[in-house]
Protein backbone atom coordinates (compact mmCIF):
# COMPACT_ATOMS: atom_id res chain seq x y z
CA UNK A 1 0.00 0.00 0.00
CA UNK A 2 3.24 2.10 0.45
CA UNK A 3 2.12 3.06 3.97
CA UNK A 4 5.19 2.59 6.02
CA UNK A 5 4.67 -0.38 8.53
CA UNK A 6 4.89 0.64 12.35
CA UNK A 7 7.17 -1.78 13.35
CA UNK A 8 9.54 -0.89 10.36
CA UNK A 9 9.79 2.37 11.79
CA UNK A 10 13.39 4.06 12.76
CA UNK A 11 12.78 4.58 16.51
CA UNK A 12 12.68 7.98 18.00
CA UNK A 13 14.77 8.26 21.25
CA UNK A 14 12.60 10.32 23.99
CA UNK A 15 14.00 14.20 24.64
CA UNK A 16 16.76 14.05 27.40
CA UNK A 17 15.30 16.10 30.31
CA UNK A 18 17.68 18.11 32.47
CA UNK A 19 17.49 18.49 35.99
CA UNK A 20 18.15 21.48 37.66
CA UNK A 21 21.27 20.16 39.11
CA UNK A 22 22.77 19.12 35.33
CA UNK A 23 21.76 22.39 34.31
CA UNK A 24 23.61 24.41 37.12
CA UNK A 25 26.89 22.75 35.94
CA UNK A 26 26.30 23.25 32.59
CA UNK A 27 26.02 27.27 33.18
CA UNK A 28 28.85 26.72 36.18
CA UNK A 29 31.57 24.95 33.65
CA UNK A 30 30.90 27.91 30.84
CA UNK A 31 31.45 30.24 33.76
CA UNK A 32 35.09 28.74 34.55
CA UNK A 33 36.14 28.99 30.60
CA UNK A 34 36.49 32.72 31.38
CA UNK A 35 39.12 32.04 34.44
CA UNK A 36 42.66 32.37 33.20
CA UNK A 37 46.42 31.27 35.05
CA UNK A 38 47.42 33.62 37.79
CA UNK A 39 43.56 35.51 38.50
CA UNK A 40 42.44 36.51 42.14
CA UNK A 41 38.75 35.21 41.84
CA UNK A 42 35.72 35.20 44.11
CA UNK A 43 34.27 32.22 45.27
CA UNK A 44 30.74 32.40 45.57
CA UNK A 45 28.05 30.30 47.47
CA UNK A 46 25.14 27.67 46.91
CA UNK A 47 24.80 24.70 45.21
CA UNK A 48 25.25 26.21 41.45
CA UNK A 49 28.84 27.72 42.67
CA UNK A 50 30.07 24.66 44.19
CA UNK A 51 30.09 23.14 40.90
CA UNK A 52 32.07 26.05 39.62
CA UNK A 53 34.61 25.92 42.58
CA UNK A 54 34.77 22.27 41.97
CA UNK A 55 35.72 22.43 38.20
CA UNK A 56 38.53 25.40 39.73
CA UNK A 57 39.61 22.67 41.43
CA UNK A 58 39.56 19.97 38.76
CA UNK A 59 42.01 22.36 36.49
CA UNK A 60 44.44 23.28 38.96
CA UNK A 61 44.74 19.61 39.90
CA UNK A 62 45.31 19.16 36.04
CA UNK A 63 47.69 21.78 35.78
CA UNK A 64 45.74 23.63 33.38
CA UNK A 65 45.31 26.45 35.56
CA UNK A 66 48.23 28.10 37.54
CA UNK A 67 48.56 30.49 40.19
CA UNK A 68 44.93 31.14 41.02
CA UNK A 69 44.31 32.73 44.03
CA UNK A 70 40.48 32.33 45.52
CA UNK A 71 38.78 34.51 47.63
CA UNK A 72 35.29 32.36 49.43
CA UNK A 73 32.37 34.29 49.82
CA UNK A 74 31.70 32.12 52.87
CA UNK A 75 32.44 29.77 55.47
CA UNK A 76 31.28 26.68 53.30
CA UNK A 77 32.67 27.83 50.37
CA UNK A 78 35.75 28.08 52.12
CA UNK A 79 36.12 25.04 53.64
CA UNK A 80 35.71 23.38 49.34
CA UNK A 81 38.29 25.47 48.34
CA UNK A 82 40.53 24.58 50.86
CA UNK A 83 39.38 20.42 50.40
CA UNK A 84 39.92 21.02 46.84
CA UNK A 85 43.71 22.78 47.31
CA UNK A 86 42.36 26.27 45.94
CA UNK A 87 45.32 28.77 47.58
CA UNK A 88 43.14 31.45 48.91
CA UNK A 89 43.51 35.00 50.27
CA UNK A 90 40.96 37.71 51.46
CA UNK A 91 40.22 41.44 50.22
CA UNK A 92 42.73 42.86 52.45
CA UNK A 93 45.60 41.18 50.81
CA UNK A 94 43.63 41.52 47.33
CA UNK A 95 41.07 44.50 47.00
CA UNK A 96 40.92 43.87 43.57
CA UNK A 97 39.04 40.89 42.58
CA UNK A 98 39.59 39.96 38.52
CA UNK A 99 36.35 37.45 38.32
CA UNK A 100 33.68 36.51 40.77
CA UNK A 101 31.55 33.56 40.08
CA UNK A 102 28.57 32.95 42.25
CA UNK A 103 24.69 31.96 41.60
CA UNK A 104 21.50 33.84 42.46
CA UNK A 105 18.28 33.46 43.59
CA UNK A 106 16.51 35.42 41.10
CA UNK A 107 17.75 37.66 37.97
CA UNK A 108 15.46 40.22 36.33
CA UNK A 109 15.60 41.41 32.55
CA UNK A 110 18.45 44.14 33.39
CA UNK A 111 20.65 41.62 35.43
CA UNK A 112 19.72 42.98 38.51
CA UNK A 113 19.57 39.97 41.75
CA UNK A 114 17.86 38.89 44.40
CA UNK A 115 20.98 36.89 46.56
CA UNK A 116 21.62 35.42 49.75
CA UNK A 117 18.70 32.61 49.91
CA UNK A 118 22.00 30.81 50.88
CA UNK A 119 22.52 33.57 53.89
CA UNK A 120 25.74 34.31 52.29
CA UNK A 121 24.80 37.83 50.91
CA UNK A 122 26.88 40.44 52.91
CA UNK A 123 30.29 38.74 52.37
CA UNK A 124 29.09 38.29 48.38
CA UNK A 125 28.90 41.56 47.89
CA UNK A 126 31.81 42.55 49.34
CA UNK A 127 33.88 40.15 47.27
CA UNK A 128 31.41 40.78 44.02
CA UNK A 129 31.36 44.67 44.47
CA UNK A 130 35.49 44.59 44.27
CA UNK A 131 35.74 42.18 41.31
CA UNK A 132 36.25 43.65 37.86
CA UNK A 133 33.67 40.59 36.04
CA UNK A 134 30.69 39.50 37.64
CA UNK A 135 29.31 36.01 35.85
CA UNK A 136 26.17 35.03 37.86
CA UNK A 137 25.23 31.35 36.69
CA UNK A 138 21.84 30.37 37.17
CA UNK A 139 19.42 27.24 35.79
CA UNK A 140 16.20 28.96 33.79
CA UNK A 141 14.12 28.55 37.04
CA UNK A 142 15.60 32.33 37.87
CA UNK A 143 14.74 34.02 35.39
CA UNK A 144 11.92 36.59 36.82
CA UNK A 145 10.00 39.57 35.40
CA UNK A 146 11.08 41.53 38.55
CA UNK A 147 12.72 41.39 41.92
CA UNK A 148 10.93 39.86 44.18
CA UNK A 149 8.40 38.15 41.56
CA UNK A 150 8.97 34.71 42.10
CA UNK A 151 7.30 35.04 45.28
CA UNK A 152 10.43 33.35 47.29
CA UNK A 153 12.00 35.07 50.00
CA UNK A 154 13.92 38.49 49.76
CA UNK A 155 16.26 38.14 52.60
CA UNK A 156 17.61 40.93 54.29
CA UNK A 157 20.90 40.46 57.03
CA UNK A 158 19.84 42.51 60.55
CA UNK A 159 21.88 42.27 63.64
CA UNK A 160 20.06 40.54 65.80
CA UNK A 161 19.67 42.85 69.00
CA UNK A 162 15.72 43.70 68.63
CA UNK A 163 15.21 41.86 65.63
CA UNK A 164 11.56 41.77 65.53
CA UNK A 165 11.67 46.00 65.53
CA UNK A 166 13.81 45.83 62.45
CA UNK A 167 11.39 43.33 60.89
CA UNK A 168 8.27 45.19 61.27
CA UNK A 169 10.06 48.50 60.03
CA UNK A 170 11.11 46.74 57.07
CA UNK A 171 7.64 45.01 56.51
CA UNK A 172 5.96 48.36 56.80
CA UNK A 173 8.80 50.32 54.82
CA UNK A 174 7.02 47.76 51.43
CA UNK A 175 3.18 48.02 53.14
CA UNK A 176 1.85 48.85 49.16
CA UNK A 177 3.88 46.11 47.87
CA UNK A 178 2.11 43.74 50.47
CA UNK A 179 4.82 42.62 52.13
CA UNK A 180 5.38 40.55 54.98
CA UNK A 181 8.58 39.92 57.02
CA UNK A 182 9.94 36.80 58.83
CA UNK A 183 12.88 35.78 60.35
CA UNK A 184 15.05 32.74 58.91
CA UNK A 185 14.52 29.65 61.13
CA UNK A 186 16.77 26.81 60.66
CA UNK A 187 16.23 23.75 62.57
CA UNK A 188 13.77 25.70 64.88
CA UNK A 189 16.12 27.90 65.92
CA UNK A 190 16.59 31.75 64.01
CA UNK A 191 19.93 31.04 61.31
CA UNK A 192 22.28 32.35 62.20
CA UNK A 193 24.70 34.38 59.26
CA UNK A 194 28.68 33.63 59.01
CA UNK A 195 29.04 37.20 60.15
CA UNK A 196 26.61 36.31 63.42
CA UNK A 197 23.76 38.28 62.01
CA UNK A 198 20.28 36.86 61.50
CA UNK A 199 18.20 37.12 58.05
CA UNK A 200 14.60 38.76 57.77
CA UNK A 201 13.26 37.21 54.81
CA UNK A 202 10.64 39.76 53.30
CA UNK A 203 7.80 38.24 50.55
CA UNK A 204 6.06 40.49 47.93
CA UNK A 205 2.46 40.34 46.46
CA UNK A 206 3.58 42.88 43.87
CA UNK A 207 6.26 44.53 42.26
CA UNK A 208 8.18 46.96 44.47
CA UNK A 209 8.90 49.55 41.42
CA UNK A 210 12.60 51.39 42.11
CA UNK A 211 14.98 49.34 43.17
CA UNK A 212 17.67 51.68 43.88
CA UNK A 213 14.97 53.79 45.98
CA UNK A 214 14.17 50.51 47.80
CA UNK A 215 17.32 49.43 48.36
CA UNK A 216 18.45 53.20 49.67
CA UNK A 217 15.19 53.02 52.10
CA UNK A 218 16.60 49.53 53.38
CA UNK A 219 19.88 50.28 54.36
CA UNK A 220 18.45 53.76 56.03
CA UNK A 221 17.14 51.35 58.87
CA UNK A 222 19.28 50.88 61.83
CA UNK A 223 19.94 47.40 62.33
CA UNK A 224 19.94 46.83 58.93
CA UNK A 225 23.42 45.23 57.49
CA UNK A 226 22.67 44.18 53.95
CA UNK A 227 20.23 43.60 51.71
CA UNK A 228 20.17 40.65 49.01
CA UNK A 229 19.56 42.69 45.99
CA UNK A 230 22.42 42.89 43.73
CA UNK A 231 21.98 45.96 41.62
CA UNK A 232 23.83 46.76 38.33
CA UNK A 233 26.25 44.59 39.64
CA UNK A 234 26.52 41.32 36.97
CA UNK A 235 28.11 42.05 33.98
CA UNK A 236 27.65 38.74 32.64
CA UNK A 237 24.82 36.16 33.38
CA UNK A 238 24.91 32.46 32.04
CA UNK A 239 20.98 30.81 31.89
CA UNK A 240 21.12 27.04 31.05
CA UNK A 241 17.87 26.00 30.22
CA UNK A 242 16.28 22.76 28.55
CA UNK A 243 16.95 24.68 25.09
CA UNK A 244 20.59 25.48 25.50
CA UNK A 245 23.13 27.91 27.53
CA UNK A 246 22.30 31.97 26.72
CA UNK A 247 24.90 34.26 27.74
CA UNK A 248 23.56 37.82 28.56
CA UNK A 249 25.75 40.92 28.89
CA UNK A 250 25.37 44.02 30.43
C1 LIG B 1 23.85 32.23 48.65
C2 LIG B 1 23.43 32.69 47.32
C3 LIG B 1 23.31 31.68 46.25
O1 LIG B 1 24.17 32.02 45.21
C4 LIG B 1 21.89 31.65 45.77
O2 LIG B 1 21.08 31.40 46.89
C5 LIG B 1 21.67 30.59 44.70
O3 LIG B 1 21.83 29.33 45.29
P1 LIG B 1 21.76 27.98 44.46
O4 LIG B 1 22.87 28.03 43.47
O5 LIG B 1 21.94 26.91 45.48
O6 LIG B 1 20.42 27.92 43.78
O7 LIG B 1 23.19 33.85 47.09
O8 LIG B 1 23.81 33.24 49.61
Amino acid sequence: TGIPSLSHSTPVSPPVILTQDELKKIAAYKAVEFVESGMVLGLGTGSTAKHAVDRIGELLRQGKLKNIVGIPTSKMTHEQAVSLGIPLSDLNEHPVVDLAIDGADEVDPHLNLVKGRGGSLLREKMVEGACKKFVVIVDESKLVKYLGGSGLAMPVEIIPFCWKFTAKRLQDLFEDAGCSAALRIEKGEPFVTDNGNYIVNLFFKKDIGDLKAASDAILRIAGVVEHGMFLGMATTVIVAGELGVTVKNR
